[in-house]
């Protein structure tokens, strides 16, 4: 177990991680030069063509130090997106010590910072280095001496690399075997194992990636899932080279899979402790467990592919424990599904997925917060957010936080000030992090965690058509936004519902009170009645169109709204 170093490599998105790692690869030889595949570790082809990463991937590595000695590296990447920061929270308790990489040519962000206390509150080593040495406007001196600064040691403990050139990237995996402290076990010989990822392999079953705190697992051993108190027996267990090897037996400290042979992904649930079928130990703690925070309605343009949908949501969710999901029915778009994400970016990433990979049309709604009831008073989900932005944009921050209901919790006014706040998930889920971007002019950087639920005072806004409600407009709202919201849907709906041959009314009523209405005045009764006598064969065509017109029309109450005015409205992101 001596010769075993676990690591993983932390940083704000785009600082360079899977760059790194690929170098690392190829100076242990899993990766060839020549065979180069850029950012290996990033196999999923959505992550690959946003540049970011969203699985991370373990891989196993064998180095040679500079002395001869040989050591087994085990490196998990990690994502660097806000919505996986939970991922970051897994890998870091399977491993005994941290890269933590900036950027020079941007320095410290939101999430180097966030990023960097979770590794310190593990007591993990922290080895920093700065990235992107190469580049003309690096400021390798500025970014170091900041670092220095955040972790309090010497300037001369940072390392200088350019994970794209390969400099430096060698001695920082010395450093690696050198800082970081091989694995301890307990030595009870009484398995215990911490799930730290899975994924469904249609023929093996669940295959669960695991960190052996204690004892030893082999094939045909009889262990159990701890929360489930569910017994199964190992068909197999590998390393990662990175793909699947089989090995007969990983040992304490070492970092591995395991083939569960178990058919649903939910039973094996990440952060879950595995144990000796007979053990009587407590589960291994140090995993949150991962809470679906963003809610939308997804349906299908074409309402018979209702039951591909139904399919793709379930294999996705075979893969993505975070995913949850339950049948709905809208009056005006059918059956479809209400989807639980981890936050906006999970959202558009499955969104996209299960269009790409199941040649599907999506209507999706705007995704919203999910609020709790209780003694039928409305709780909201607040988040806790942390900003990091230059001082030249702390007062727009400042007052951009205030509009968006946030509430000041501290602030650290160096070089880049930053501002940590609580603000209501309803609001950070509007716009809020396109109008940080555009007010600090893309300097300032976010990272975000579900804090609590907390009282709000709120209700259910309902849009009335002609005084019938309608489910897919109205949503919960608090009523600092009542007016604002309620104004916003009546007027878009204004323009996108045609006019009809009775006036339309539409109204927003909101704790038993019309705040918002509009009106839509009638048509001409029927299409023919401007056309006097004559030309029948005219009439009977424009009657046709008028019925065909109708088949597409959904019937909300007594109301005709064409579907494109769904797809419309919640486009809009109204
Ligand atoms: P996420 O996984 O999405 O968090 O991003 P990441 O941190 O893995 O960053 P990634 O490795 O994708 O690098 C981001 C961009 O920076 C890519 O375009 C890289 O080619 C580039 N990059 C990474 N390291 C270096 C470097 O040392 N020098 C230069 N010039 N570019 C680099």
């Amino acid at each position: 177990m001596s010769n075993i170093r676990n690591f993983a490599i932390i940083a704000h998105v785009d600082h360079g991680k899977s760059t790194l790692a690929d170098r690392f690869l190829e100076i242990t030889g899993v990766l060839s030069k020549e065979k180069h595949v850029e950012q290996f570790l990033d196999r999923n082809p959505i992550s690959r063509e946003r540049g970011i990463t969203i699985k991370l991937a373990p891989v196993r590595m064998e180095f040679k130090t500079l002395n001869s000695e040989l050591y087994i590296l085990n490196l998990i990447d990690t994502p660097g997106h806000v919505d996986f920061s939970y991922e970051v929270d897994r890998t870091l308790a399977c491993v005994e010590g941290v890269i933590l990489l900036v950027d020079a040519t941007s320095g410290i962000q939101a999430q180097t910072v966030s990023n960097a206390y979770k590794a310190l509150e593990k007591n993990l080593v922290v080895i920093p280095a700065v990235n992107k040495i190469d580049l003309p406007n690096a400021q390798v001196k500025e970014t170091k001496k900041e670092l220095a600064g955040f972790l309090g040691i010497a300037e001369d403990e940072v390392f200088e690399i350019s994970a794209k050139n390969g400099i430096g990237v060698e001695i920082l995996l010395q450093a690696v075997v050198e800082k970081i402290p091989p694995p301890v076990s307990k030595n009870t010989n009484s398995f215990q194992a911490l799930i730290f990822d899975s994924y469904y392999d249609t023929h093996r079953g669940v295959i669960a990636f695991i960190r052996i705190f204690d004892g030893s697992i082999q094939k045909r051993m009889k262990i159990k899932l701890h929360a489930q108190n569910l017994p199964f027996e190992v068909s197999e267990v590998g390393v990662f080279v990175p793909d699947l090897k089989p090995v007969d037996k990983l040992g304490a400290g070492e970092i591995g899979y395991v083939v569960t042979g178990l058919k649903n992904i939910h039973t094996v649930r990440v952060g879950d402790t595995i144990l000796n079928e007979k053990s009587k130990l407590p589960a291994l703690s140090g995993y949150k467990e991962v809470r679906p925070m963003v809610f939308a309605s997804l349906f299908t343009t074409d309402p018979q592919e209702y039951l591909n949908l139904k399919k793709a949501l379930e294999k996705h969710s075979l893969n993505d424990s975070s995913l949850i999901f339950r049948p709905i029915v809208s009056r005006a778009l059918g059956a479809g599904f209400r989807v639980g994400f981890l936050g906006l970016l999970h959202a558009d990433v499955v969104r996209e997925r299960i269009e790409r990979e199941y040649g599907l049309d999506l209507v999706v709604s705007p995704p919203q917060v999910e609020y709790e009831m209780k003694n039928n008073e409305y709780l909201e989900p607040l988040a806790q957010i942390f900003i990091l932005t230059p001082q030249t944009y702390l007062n727009v921050t400042i007052q951009l936080l205030k509009d968006y209901r946030a509430q000041f919790i501290a602030m650290d006014n160096k070089e880049h000030v930053s501002l940590t706040y609580e603000m209501p998930m309803s609001e950070m889920v509007t716009d809020f992090y396109d109008r940080l971007k555009t007010v600090t002019s893309g300097y300032a950087s976010f990272d975000w965690e579900f804090l609590r639920y907390e009282k709000v005072d709120a209700a259910k806004l309902e849009i009335l058509l002609n005084g019938s409600p309608v489910d897919e407009f109205s949503e919960v709202v608090v009523s600092d936004r009542a007016f604002q919201k309620a104004k916003s849907r009546v007027s878009a709906l204004r323009e996108v519902i045609p006019r009809q041959q009775f006036e339309v009314q539409i109204q927003a009523k909101y704790k038993g009170k019309i705040i918002a209405s509009e009106r839509i005045s009638p048509v001409a009764k029927n299409v023919t009645e401007k056309l006097y006598g004559g030309d029948r064969t005219r009439k009977d065509k424009l009657l046709k169109k008028q019925k065909e017109g109708k088949k597409r029309m959904k019937m909300v109450g007594h109301v005709e709204i064409p579907k494109e005015a769904f797809l419309k409205l919640f486009k809009r992101n109204s």
